[in-house]
Order: C-alpha cells, then sequence, then structure tokens
C-alpha cells in the first residue's frame, strides 16, 4: 500500500497507524495536509474555547509523573473558595467563551461532590445554556449521574495509557491506581451519556509507537466524543524528574498523534493542550493546524495559578478581563480558521450518534 492509500483508507488497523506515526518527513506534510482536509469537511475550520477553572490541587492520585501528585510535599494545596471559583465562572460567562471546564485534583469527599454540584448549580443559574465539562477524575456511577443532572454534559478522564503494563509502569500498582476502575469509570462516563473525553500522554518513559497505535484504537473502539492527549513534560519533585524520551521530538509526535487522531475520528473534538504549547511556542497553533479544535484558555485566578503545577514551566497567563481572556485565544488561532463565541460548540461526532 502506497501512503496516499494508507491515508485515504475506510479502516485502520494498528499497523497502519503505526505506519502514519513513524512517516517520513514529506509523508508527514501529506498526513497534516489530509488530517487538516478532513478537519475542514467534517466539523469546518472552526475553533471553540472552554475556560478552564482549575478549582484545587489537592489529589488522592500519587501518578509518578504528575506534580499535584499527593507525596509531592513541596508543593502547597488549595481548593478555591466559592467566592473564587464563582467569580471564576462569572469572568468565563462574560467573555462569551460559552463552556467552561473545572478541572481538579482527584477527592471524593462528600464535602468536594457537594461542593462540584453548588458550582454546576450556580453555572446553570448564571447562563443555562453554558457548555460544562467536568474532568475531577474517577468517581461513582451515582456521583456522574448526579452532577449530569446538575448540568454538567461533558467529562474527561484521560485513561493516560491504554495499554495495562505501562499503565503500571507510571502509577502504583494499588487499589487507589486502578486500571479495571479507570476503564469502569469511562463506561459509567458513557453510560450516564455525558459526552465523554479520554486521552493519553505522549513520550511516556518507555512508551513505544505501537503503545501510541493502540491508544488510538482504544479511543475508537470507545467511541469518544472528545479527546484531549499532549506531550509528557517531566516534573521537578516527581520520580519522573530525570526521565529520558523515548522518542527523539516529542512535540512532532504530539502532533502526528493529533492528526491521526482527527483522520481515524473525523467528528470528534481534539484539545490544541496547553502542555504542547509549554513544548514549543505557537505549539497550540500548529496542534490546530494538525487537526485539533478546542483551546482551553485558564480563568483561574492569579493567585492559585502556580500551585496547579502538573509539569515544569506551565504557563502562567495572567487574566485581567474578559476581554483578555478572547485575546488570549484569538493569539492561537492559524489564518484561516474561525474562533467562535457565543456557541458552545457540542462534539459532533455526539450529536450525530444521538441524531
Ligand atoms: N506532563 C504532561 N501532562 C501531565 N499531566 C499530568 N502530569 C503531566 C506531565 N508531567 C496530565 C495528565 C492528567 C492531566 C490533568 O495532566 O494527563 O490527566
Amino acid at each position: 500500500m502506497t501512503f496516499k492509500q494508507i491515508l485515504d483508507s475506510h479502516n485502520f488497523d494498528k499497523e497502519k497507524l503505526v505506519r502514519m506515526l513513524k512517516c517520513n518527513n514529506s509523508e508527514y506534510q501529506q498526513l497534516l495536509e489530509k488530517a487538516h482536509k478532513i478537519q475542514c469537511k467534517y466539523i469546518g475550520p472552526n475553533v471553540y474555547g472552554r475556560a478552564l477553572i482549575e478549582l484545587s490541587n489537592i489529589c488522592k492520585k500519587d501518578c509518578f509523573y504528575c506534580g499535584i501528585r499527593s507525596s509531592n510535599y513541596q508543593l502547597k494545596r488549595y481548593l478555591l473558595n466559592p467566592e473564587d471559583a464563582k467569580s471564576a465562572i462569572d469572568l468565563a460567562i462574560e467573555s462569551d467563551i460559552s463552556s467552561i471546564a473545572i478541572q481538579s485534583g482527584e477527592q471524593t469527599s462528600k464535602s468536594f461532590i457537594d461542593y462540584i454540584s453548588e458550582l454546576l448549580i450556580y453555572a446553570k443559574s448564571q447562563d443555562p445554556n453554558i457548555g460544562i465539562t467536568l474532568s475531577c477524575g474517577e468517581q461513582t456511577k451515582e456521583v456522574y449521574q448526579k452532577w449530569f443532572e446538575y448540568g454538567a454534559e461533558r467529562y474527561l478522564l484521560r485513561i493516560e495509557s491504554s495499554d495495562e503494563q505501562l499503565y503500571y509502569q507510571i502509577h502504583p500498582n494499588n487499589a487507589t491506581h486502578d486500571f479495571k476502575k479507570r476503564l469502569q469509570s469511562l463506561q459509567y462516563i458513557k453510560e450516564v451519556g455525558y459526552q465523554t473525553g479520554t486521552g493519553i500522554m505522549i513520550g511516556l518513559p518507555n512508551q513505544s509507537v505501537e503503545q501510541l497505535a493502540n491508544d488510538i484504537l482504544f479511543m475508537r473502539d470507545l467511541d469518544i466524543d472528545m479527546c484531549g492527549m499532549g506531550p509528557f513534560i517531566p516534573c521537578s519533585g516527581t520520580p519522573f524528574e530525570n526521565s529520558i524520551s523515548p522518542f527523539n521530538d516529542v512535540f512532532n509526535m504530539s502532533l502526528r498523534m493529533i492528526a491521526v487522531v482527527r483522520i481515524v475520528m473525523k467528528d470528534i473534538n481534539i484539545v490544541a493542550s496547553t502542555a504542547i504549547e509549554t513544548m514549543k511556542k505557537n505549539g497550540r497553533k500548529k496542534a490546530i493546524l494538525a487537526g485539533a479544535n478546542i483551546i482551553m484558555p485558564n480563568v483561574s485566578p492569579d493567585s492559585f495559578r502556580s500551585y496547579y503545577a502538573l509539569y515544569n514551566n506551565k504557563p502562567n497567563v495572567k487574566i485581567s478581563s474578559p476581554k483578555h481572556i478572547i485575546d488570549s485565544c484569538l493569539k492561537d488561532i492559524p489564518v484561516g480558521f474561525t474562533f467562535f463565541v457565543g456557541e458552545k460548540g457540542n462534539s459532533k461526532h455526539f450529536k450525530s450518534k444521538n441524531n
């Protein structure tokens, strides 16, 4: 099969995905062009924003790669108080971005669960049309159900790696980090009726291109509506702070992953992650050109930003006004794309599945 025939395929197996991910420089240009064409055809050259609120860095998990892991005792912990959280919601609503994403370290206490409910009720009372994504880790099906009823309609839970062996190389092997439980949580999220998102990190220690290809098949078979993935960036104070990358260019491999995911899953939402921007200037713009269509400007209060330290050099763009949020998005939008405000930008894939 020629490379072009692979790009034009209707069915993708592992071998084809590996071939695409390992393509040479001239094939890489074809890969990007194909992803861009598919993006324009299925969802249009459109980008939507999700105003990101980093609610808390308190986390019960101890993932080896992550700066907010529970045994990082150097880190000052916080939970935004209701006043700060609500003013971040207000700021997002005023900006007209029309979607917010509430992200937090994993907590399962009743007070945390009720706090999320309170914020959902508040956000919906201020703007009944606001789209809300939650990214608050593994919860019981009842909790997912409750948050859905309070108005959250999208949930992002990254599998981090769909390869069970690699999963346990990057997480402690214990009940708090159970691979099967994570899979089960994703099933619950789907069953409850959320637009379901997952994703992985690219460039984890000892990760192979074959595993990345399997990650794509995993996401396709789960029939996800949204994908959030990005490069792994070593973080000081974690067991992986000095880890060596398995790929010589993790940034470029991340762009390849976005392009291949777009080619395989034509109408899902794909995030141009903060991590990819951290790795290289204009990373987000390049991610959009490779097939991504979602950006997530951070609207968390300035004073807590530096504590949500997932990885080194995470950017800290200060937000002072609704206009500032929009401007910070516009600088990442490539020529030929439109940044939409006043419209939620639900996953087209989710809509067409449910029609
Ligand atoms: N590099 C890149 N991404 C990371 N995440 C956590 N730690 C890192 C890191 N060192 C990602 C994980 C997690 C999300 C909140 O951030 O994928 O799901």
